[in-house]
């Protein structure tokens, strides 16, 4: 039989990755590479599953203590480089601290809607904010012809089914954001995340007639923490462009926007640890 058959036959038969290991060691003889492979790939495993077993213990002992001593008191923490690594913590963060009315301004295909409710099996309603419409001044690449358009929004109808099936309100305001946000009473969503258009203006714009929307200690987030120089141009957007054609002639595009409003509002912005990144904020509860 071929050495390579011999290999691939033993590998099956063998359990675990160091077993595995072990054969490719006695049918090539390379015993150094393969032990020293097997090392590293088995400390790498070990590291992995001890970050993610911190990970998960703190956010669970946070989120206890928050829900049962201090609703909104350690949330700021929750948020902190230590938890919010990527924007598809969110999901599990939203569950933890047993949040049920969420939004997201700027869906797309759904392709984050769905990230987020498979992870918040406790969502009871999810608002999905998006005109699906193609916009003059708008240099974004999310800005695609009519018919893709049509496209993203059956495509996200599809992707919200099997949430609808479980019982989730799934609600659809196919519009402007500044117009949908009329249509819903001040302190009605525990999380509402900010990713329509991102020029200066129209970020602004939606968070200031967003941020009333939002329950107290809920937690106001969006994507694309950053200016025009730190990805946006490199890709071939203009988001200093802005919806009413004037121009941000600062370059800060979305950064200043969300600086901007969390120095009015005196509240600290987390961001996570990635490429294109999540700001977060929660709102103060007032006693
Ligand atoms: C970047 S995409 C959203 C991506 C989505 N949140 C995700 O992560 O999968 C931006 C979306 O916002 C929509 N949009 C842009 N300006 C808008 C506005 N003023 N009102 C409503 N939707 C808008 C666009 O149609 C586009 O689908």
């Amino acid at each position: 039989m071929q050495k390579d058959a011999r290999i691939c036959i033993a590998l099956f038969q063998q359990p675990g990755i160091y077993g595995r290991m072990h054969v490719v060691m006695q049918v090539t003889g390379r015993k150094k590479v393969c032990k020293l492979f097997a090392g590293i790939l088995i400390l790498t495993m070990v590291c992995w599953s001890l970050e993610s077993y911190v990970h998960s213990s703190i956010l669970d002992r946070l989120s206890q203590y928050e829900n049962a001593y201090n609703p909104g008191g350690c949330r700021d923490l929750l948020l902190s480089k230590l938890i919010f690594k990527h924007r598809n913590d969110l999901g599990a963060i939203l569950q933890k601290l047993g949040f049920t009315v969420g939004a997201e301004l700027g869906v797309q295909q759904g392709f984050f809607a769905e990230t987020t409710l498979k992870q918040w099996p406790g969502a009871k309603t999810y608002l999905l904010v998006d005109v699906w419409s193609e916009q003059d001044k708008y240099s974004d690449a999310a800005n695609v012809n009519n018919a893709k358009q049509n496209n993203y929004y059956e495509q996200t109808k599809h992707r919200m089914s099997p949430f609808i099936a479980n019982g989730v309100d799934v609600q659809i305001c196919r519009n402007f954001t500044s117009i949908c946000a009329k249509q819903y009473p001040a302190h009605y969503f525990d999380y509402i995340y900010v990713d329509a258009r991102h020029d200066f203006k129209s970020v602004y714009m939606d968070l200031v007639d967003w941020w009333p929307k939002l329950k107290p200690a809920g937690i106001f987030a969006g994507h694309d923490y950053v200016s025009q120089n730190e990805g946006p141009a490199q890709s071939g957007q203009d988001w200093t462009i802005n919806f009413d054609g004037t121009i941000d002639t600062t370059g800060t595009v979305v950064k200043g926007a969300v600086n901007k409003f969390a120095a009015e509002q005196n509240v600290t912005v987390h961001v996570s640890q990635e490429a294109w990144p999540t700001w977060a904020i929660i709102k103060p509860v007032i006693h």
